[in-house]
């Protein structure tokens, strides 16, 4: 097994919490990539990952539409981009969309927890990837009706977010506006934000 973050970056790793593994502290978002491109293996490991994640009734709604630097997808997911995330990421060496199938195969019921079980496929990818020391950044800032059409999505499938995967890069390939976040840490609500025994109530753990 894999155990070396190479994406570590000490800015960017949460403050240490007792037990909990590397990868959660480690992983981050960047937005400067280099041009290292990213092996096929590793790319098989990734989405490996993503298909052992749970998911209501095992149904696996999800679908990753994968476009590598160079390729016709790739260029149609960076044009579905917003100006500020088609700024930056279309350095990155891999790109792809997450989707999700509504309806159950087996009596084509509403699937509620499709983009749910999508997003911990997803998750899957950013952990596995950043075990490889690959970097992932997720964006919901991308026009879906663009992305549907340009990349032939039927309307069975609910669109989910568009991920950048590659190798970080040095915060001064940004401008300056987007070089500041790389080099910023990481924030998060207090735990006992979000952690409640009932509504409004924290929970106890001290
Ligand atoms: C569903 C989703 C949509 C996001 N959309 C964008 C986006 O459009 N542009 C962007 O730069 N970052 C985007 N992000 C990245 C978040 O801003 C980032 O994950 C968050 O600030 C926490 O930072 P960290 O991942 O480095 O811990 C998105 C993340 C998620 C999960």
């Amino acid at each position: 097994m894999t155990t070396s973050v190479t994406a570590a970056n000490p800015i960017k790793r949460a403050p240490a919490t007792d037990g909990v593994l590397d990868i959660f502290l480690d992983r981050w978002s960047p937005r400067s990539f280099t041009d290292r491109s990213v092996s096929a293996e590793d790319l098989k490991r990734i989405f490996e990952a993503a298909r052992w994640s749970p998911s209501s009734s095992n149904e696996q709604p999800w679908r990753f539409i994968v476009g590598i630097k160079g390729t016709d997808t790739f260029d149609k997911i960076v044009s579905t981009l917003g100006g500020f995330n088609q700024a930056w990421a279309h350095k990155a060496p891999v790109l792809l969309l997450g989707v999700a199938r509504k309806h159950f195969v087996k009596n084509d019921a509403p699937n509620h927890y499709a983009l749910f079980d999508l997003g911990q496929a997803t998750a899957a990818i950013t952990l596995e990837a950043a075990a490889l020391g690959i970097a992932t950044h997720q964006m919901g800032g991308f026009d879906h009706d663009i992305a549907r059409k340009a990349l032939g999505i039927p309307e069975e499938f609910a669109i989910g977010s568009v991920m950048a995967i590659g190798y970080v890069g040095d915060p001064s390939a940004l401008p300056e506006s987007y070089a500041k976040s790389e080099t910023s840490p990481r924030s998060r609500k207090p735990l006992d934000e979000v952690a409640l025994s009932a509504w409004d109530e924290p929970l106890k753990l001290d």
